[in-house]
């Protein structure tokens, strides 16, 4: 291990999100990638064995021949451990690892729910890690657990943040045209998407309905209160490889009296001062096309933490439209989750 930096597990490290961490953490300022688990399929072989890897680099030398370990604190011993699990397997095997003193940094949607667990964009809402004080003295352990939201609320929320700030945001009308990846490896049968559209997604539409007004809220007195922003959504997988869609139809609270002014609010929006200089944090956080053919997925989410809004134009019904890309296994995932903990280490919750 490098010297200076802090040692780090990925759980679930084989699937699609999992990959993602290994190869972003690859030469990581600050965390090194010293244990990884993956399902009982996986443990005691070598990574690159039972990996299915994806991605077009190569996988890092220093990870190839790591040995897959169980899910438990025992076989992964670090302070900081990033987490790809299932859902399903979360809520217990994230809790084994916050009594055993472990900071987690979650892409499940296992604690999105819980009242006392932040779901984080440091670009949105890093103040809202004053919920992890609560959380420890509940459990009664110095660990905790951090979560991203979900990847389709992701980008939305992050360009309406930037809109919340400068105009406020009553009421939001979006449809997402979601990636398959995000269905992870193999995920989607490709009979079902190829040359398809599937208007369903299990459970996407009440989390991105839900998720934005907890991480646009405020945090009081140790309790958040969700922001009053009213949302329908409707959910789309479609056949793109990387990158989520969402088109919105927003009323907002006190209208700009030009659709330049919206404009000039989204692409100049700053992340918080704790949030800009971090290793991950995107440069530009929002940047705003002009073209009136984009963002499109394959050509606009090349940088991947960047969130990327065009088509912004004035609506008849509420006050303006838009379109969002952000990428969904780096800024929506493992990327979003590796900034959370630089965060949490700018913070001091996480000690080098
Ligand atoms: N894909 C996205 O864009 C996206 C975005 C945001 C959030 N998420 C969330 O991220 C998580 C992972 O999604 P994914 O897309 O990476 O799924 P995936 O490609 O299906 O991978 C799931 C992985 O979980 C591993 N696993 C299952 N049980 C395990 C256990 N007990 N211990 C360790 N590993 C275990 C499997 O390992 P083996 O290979 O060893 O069987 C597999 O590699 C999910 O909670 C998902 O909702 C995904």
């Amino acid at each position: 291990m490098s010297q200076n930096k802090i040692p780090v597990g990925v759980l679930a490290a084989t699937g699609a999100v999992g990959q993602r961490f290994i190869q972003l953490l690859e030469n990581h300022p600050w965390f090194d990638v010293v244990a990884v688990s993956g399902s009982t399929r996986s443990v005691g072989h070598k990574y690159s064995e039972v990996c299915r890897w994806l991605l077009p680099t190569d996988i890092p030398e220093s990870v190839r021949n790591l040995i897959v370990q169980p899910s438990t604190p025992e076989a992964i011993q670090t302070p900081l451990v990033f987490s790809a699990l299932p859902s399903s397997q979360a809520e217990t095997i994230e809790l084994l690892f916050t009594k055993a003193g472990a900071a987690i940094c979650t892409n499940a949607g296992a604690f999105r729910q819980d009242p006392l667990t932040p779901i984080l964009l440091p670009e949105v809402n890093p103040e809202h890690t004053a919920l992890i004080a609560a959380q420890r003295t509940q459990r009664g352990s110095d660990g905790f657990i951090v979560t991203n939201p979900n990847c389709t609320s992701t980008g939305m929320t992050i360009a309406l943040k930037a809109l919340q700030n400068a105009f406020g945001v009553k009421r939001v009308f979006a449809t997402s045209m979601q990636a398959i990846s995000g269905a992870g490896y193999p995920g989607v049968p490709s009979l079902d998407i190829l040359g398809n559209i599937v208007p369903y997604i299990s459970g996407e539409e009440e989390k991105v309905a839900w998720e934005p007004r907890k991480m646009l809220g405020k945090v009081n007195a140790g309790k958040l209160d969700l922001a009053e922003i009213g949302f329908s959504i409707h959910a789309n997988r479609v056949p793109v490889i990387d990158g989520h869609t969402v088109v919105l139809t927003i009323e907002l609270t006190d209208p700009p009296a030009g659709i330049e002014l919206a404009r000039r609010a989204l692409a100049e929006y700053q992340a918080p001062e704790i949030s800009r200089q971090l290793p991950s944090t995107p440069k530009p956080v929002i940047r705003v096309r002009n073209e009136p053919n984009r963002p499109q997925p394959r050509l606009d989410i090349t940088d991947g933490m960047t969130t990327v809004v065009g088509r912004v134009r004035p609506d008849d019904l509420f006050d303006l439209r838009m379109v969002v890309v952000s990428h969904n296994t780096i800024r929506g995932a493992a990327g979003g989750s590796i900034y959370n903990a630089e965060l949490l280490l700018e913070q001091g919750f996480v000690q080098r």
